[in-house]
């Protein structure tokens, strides 16, 4: 044993120097201004994340394991909520909320086909995908053009009787209007979904985001405010919900049972289901059309380090968009995101979108920065009704659009983002405004 224990504490501390050797350098290399490439997003990791991931390979569980229930206990505590289940991904995370509304065991409030969902058009795809795969009405209601985030003042106007839940996302971590949303979503007892894919760590009102509605997701894709690699949470103080996303994420099952255990119940061969001969086995029995959306205990690994990081991070984040919002503000030809008094966000990203002042487009401004090495992005999808994925819908039936999308083509045709994560230092954030000043000013 002390043998193994050896061998084990060895290769982890080859592991450790391999990180030093290999990676510490890249991400600790010296910016040079124009030569250098400035990512917008990036993973921001040491030796402990692979160590964890070295650790788990070799202890060869390989599913849903020890890793996985540390990170899901960690991320619920951190979040200050009951339940948060590990996915794949966040597009995962949002299929399994979504399609948890639309569960039987939610009798009379299950969201059925042809029934309507709000939500806004400029945003990330996978929001909208699970509503439409399903067959439920997304309902495209304009965004506000400071914060990018739904125009809650929209909201009454796109009700309709059919209407059972509001799914959108806080636009690169600036949390949407929750007081709002909520609001109105009580008053017409819909589900509020909260995309928190890019807000891990905001705050409204002294309280997580992803936490005020019935159920929250995260991605911890690269880019993201912390990463596995691929993967995700789904997260519920709601126990139904809970039961109900797990047997989803799990196959459909409607026993509990971990992998690799049996008969957590303690009935598996005693009860009746459906129709099923009395004593089934509870192992295969089906409560669900479900999935297998789990992650691998390996890619929790990797999150267990990078939780235990993840307070730094947010600072880091906040800090940086305060040096591009200070070194920005002053240009006539570009206006910055704005917030509510009641947010804190972490942000995902620096959002800029060109004023009538700019005597160029959003795409020269772009082009520019691109070949002075700083990467860009668009605000996702822009307006994701005009993507070809929309050619074989049809308005009215298959999706409404409540209003004109006025804002939303604004932000497809004039705005784009650039970085500011946690591994982006000040010389690089400077090089940025520095760039864009001088691109404004020419
Ligand atoms: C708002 C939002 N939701 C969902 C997702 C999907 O996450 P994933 O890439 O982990 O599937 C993203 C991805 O960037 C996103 O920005």
């Amino acid at each position: 044993m002390d043998k193994i224990k050896a061998l084990h504490d060895e290769i982890l501390a080859k592991t450790a120097e391999y990180y030093r050797l290999v990676h510490a350098p890249a991400q600790n290399a010296q910016f040079e201004p124009g030569k250098s490439r400035v990512n917008y997003a990036g993973r921001v990791f040491d030796e402990k994340e692979i160590c964890n991931l070295v650790d788990s390979s070799l202890e060869f569980w390989l599913t849903y394991g020890r890793y996985s229930k540390e990170f899901e206990k960690k991320l619920a505590a951190y979040l200050g909520i009951r339940f948060a289940l590990l996915v794949n991904s966040g597009s995962s995370a949002n299929l399994l909320a979504f399609s948890a509304l639309t569960s039987p065991l939610l009798g009379e409030r299950a969201v059925k086909r042809g029934d309507e969902i709000i939500t806004v058009a400029c945003g990330f795809p996978t929001t909208v995908a699970p509503i439409i795969q399903f067959g439920a009405v997304p309902v495209f209601v304009d965004v506000e053009s400071t914060t990018a985030n739904i125009d809650a003042g929209k909201l009454e106007q796109a009700w309709s009787p059919k209407c059972r839940a509001v799914m959108i996302a806080h636009t690169l971590g600036n949390p949407f209007n929750i007081k709002a949303v909520k609001a109105f979503c009580d008053k017409h007892a819909l589900w509020l979904v909260e995309d928190n894919c890019d807000a891990l760590g905001s705050k409204y009102d002294g309280k997580f985001t992803g936490t005020w509605g019935d159920i929250g997701t995260s991605s911890f894709y690269p880019p993201h405010h912390m990463t596995m690699g691929e993967g995700g949470a789904v997260y519920t103080n709601n126990p139904l919900l809970k039961k109900i996303v797990l047997s989803l994420r799990d196959w459909g099952r409607d026993c509990w049972c971990d992998s690799g255990v049996d008969n957590t119940c303690g009935c598996r061969f005693t009860k009746q289901f459906g129709k099923l001969p009395l004593g089934y086995d509870h192992k295969y029995v089906y409560s669900h059309f479900g999935y297998n959306l789990k992650v691998s205990d390996m890619q929790a690994a990797v999150g267990c380090a990078q939780l235990e990081k993840f307070p730094g991070f947010v600072e880091k984040r906040k800090a940086n968009f305060k040096r591009l919002y200070d070194g920005l503000k002053e240009l006539p030809q570009i206006s910055l995101f704005e917030k509510y008094e009641e947010s804190d966000p972490s942000w995902f990203g620096f959002l800029i979108t060109l004023t009538a002042e700019a005597k160029f487009s959003r795409n020269d401004l772009v082009k520019y920065l691109e070949s002075k090495n700083i990467q860009t992005r668009n605000l996702f999808a822009g307006n994701l009704t005009k993507h070809p994925c929309f050619e074989s819908l049809t308005e009215g039936s298959d999706y409404r659009i409540s209003g004109e999308l006025k804002n939303t083509d604004n932000i497809m045709n004039n705005a784009f983002w650039i970085g500011l994560f946690p591994g982006m230092g000040e010389a690089k954030l400077d090089y940025m405004i520095a760039t864009i000043k001088e691109f404004c000013r020419k």
